[in-house]
């Protein structure tokens, strides 16, 4: 099994811009016998409450999103582009209709009490602190609504980063 190394948030360098935007992230929540995954390109990195911080979007019709409600824990996994083809697949079909790891060959790895993967060249394990529902009335975005043609705004979690591991 690989092992990871374990380091400081003050010690990554993280461009979310790449990272998040570009190469993705998966999302994932639950145990390493019960989890589910879903890839995603929306987030942050920063500070919250003195904090290392995380903060993620989850549809509610996402299936990963019943995973992220009921456990206390998750966490963002980045991949180099060969797995590009695993993160579309993560990306487009549902947990509730399929076993990701299975199809991807994806290998889920304990991390806290929470689930990654062996395949992922950095991991990091959060700790929900904060939710909210998305308010529409809130938008200040003029291109913001064309994202919700059925109203399915997102819940923005924000997790404290609890561990950073690297290859
Ligand atoms: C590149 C990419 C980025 C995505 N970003 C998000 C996101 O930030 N939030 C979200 O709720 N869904 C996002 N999705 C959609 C989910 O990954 C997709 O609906 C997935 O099939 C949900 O799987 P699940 O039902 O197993 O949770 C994204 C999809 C792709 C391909």
């Amino acid at each position: 099994m690989k092992k990871f190394k374990e380091i400081k948030p003050e010690e990554l360098e993280f461009n979310p811009f790449r990272l998040i935007g570009k190469d993705w992230m998966l999302i994932t929540a639950g145990t390493e016998e019960k989890f589910n995954t879903m890839t995603a390109s929306w987030g942050s990195v920063g500070i919250l409450w003195n904090k290392p911080a995380v903060t993620i979007y989850v549809r509610p019709t996402r299936y990963t999103y019943e995973f992220v409600e009921k456990y206390d824990e998750f966490t963002i996994s980045f991949f180099s582009e060969e797995y590009r083809s695993a993160l579309n697949f993560c990306g487009s079909k549902s947990g509730r209709d399929y076993d990701k790891a299975l199809e991807t060959g994806l290998t889920p790895v304990a991390l806290g009490s929470s689930v990654g993967f062996e395949q992922s060249h950095l991991a990091l394990l959060c700790k929900k602190m904060y939710f909210q529902d998305m308010d529409s009335t809130n938008f200040l975005d003029q291109g913001a609504e064309k994202f919700y043609p059925t109203k399915d705004y997102h819940r923005i979690y924000t997790g404290e980063i609890l561990k950073v591991f690297t290859e």
